[in-house]
């Protein structure tokens, strides 16, 4: 895990973590017991850049940081415009570093455009299999979730799931976790957005479903809102030297989280986020600590 090396004279900054031979923290799939760093990676907005070469190299180094830092999980979409096939670049370029968890979805209201698409998504990464796909914002999910299923039993793809965001039709997420047998079920929860902590983490609990957590910056609304603001003292305890860390330890802290997906275009934000993955979490009397603390500001 977390192998990855660059092409040798890239002459990019070393980064710390992994190669400090700290264990990253991991979460198992309860469908399978195979355990994943608790960051990975989002991709919707950041990845999504023209064919241009410094954007590309950019994004590369991004990915390399990610992987290098002990990062499995990068989530991305056909809806997401370039963003997958800048992936799939940053990929070649760093000649397919080892510990990737390729994590896509399949968006079309069409059956047959979701076919088409999961063997898209296999180009655009270079990858043979997959290792998850998920029905993106719930679109078609039943004929596409038989799609998954085949190509799960083919061996293109690893895991199956469903997503959502906002907030949005928890209802019909909560009726397809009790009747349909998922891997993953991705939606959005952070420190402020916890109407998921009622009745869909236990759910997924229950069922054995593991959990991606996408928005955990509220896309940057979070972080705009609390940077003014000292840390708390005790946030030292669990290792947090900015509010990233702050905000995705709380996420990833909850025992029925498996991993949070934060998206950056920057690689120091990139450096920031991956110190969440290392040192103690926070245990429920601090999560609460953490709320009633940004509750405050
Ligand atoms: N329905 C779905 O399936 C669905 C819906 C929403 C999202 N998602 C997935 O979840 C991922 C994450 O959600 P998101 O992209 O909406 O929002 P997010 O991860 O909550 O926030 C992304 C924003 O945070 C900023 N940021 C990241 N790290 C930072 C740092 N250390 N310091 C300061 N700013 C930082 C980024 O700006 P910079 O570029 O300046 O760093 C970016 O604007 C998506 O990319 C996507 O893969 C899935």
């Amino acid at each position: 895990m977390a192998g990855a090396t660059l092409a040798a004279g890239a002459g990019w900054p070393v980064v710390a973590g992994a190669s400090e031979g700290r264990e990253p923290q991991r979460k198992p799939i309860p469908s399978s017991g195979e355990r994943i760093p608790v960051i990975g990676m989002g991709t919707w907005i950041t990845f999504n850049v023209p064919e241009d070469p410094d954007a590309l190299a950019v994004r590369t180094r991004i990915l390399d940081t990610f992987i290098r830092r002990g990062g499995g999980m990068i989530d991305s979409s056909p809806m997401y415009g370039r963003a997958e096939a800048v992936v799939g670049h940053g990929l070649r370029e760093l000649g397919h570093p080892e510990g990737l968890f390729a994590a896509t979805k399949v968006w079309t209201r069409s059956t047959a455009t979701g076919r088409e698409q999961h063997k898209k998504s296999r180009e655009l990464w270079g990858v043979d299999t997959l290792d998850l796909q998920q029905v993106h914002n719930l679109q078609n999910w039943e004929a596409h979730l038989e799609t998954l299923r085949e190509r799960r039993a083919a061996g293109e793809l690893r895991y199956i799931g469903v997503t959502t965001s906002h907030g949005r039709r928890h209802d019909e997420l909560e009726r397809i976790l009790q009747r349909e047998d998922l891997d993953f079920v991705q939606l959005t929860y952070n420190i402020l957005d916890r109407e998921a902590e009622q009745r869909l983490l236990p759910l997924a609990r229950e069922h054995g479903v593991a959990v991606i957590a996408n928005r955990p910056f509220r896309r940057k609304a979070l972080i705009n809102q609390f940077q003014g603001h000292p840390l708390p003292d005790w946030a030292a305890e669990i290792e947090c030297a900015n509010w990233p860390q702050f905000l995705l330890k709380f996420i990833v802290s909850h025992p029925d989280v498996t991993c949070a997906i934060p998206a950056t275009s920057v690689v120091a934000h990139m450096e920031e986020n991956m110190g969440a993955l290392y040192g103690p979490l926070p245990d429920a009397e601090m999560r609460s600590r953490m709320v009633a603390y940004v509750q405050d500001l």
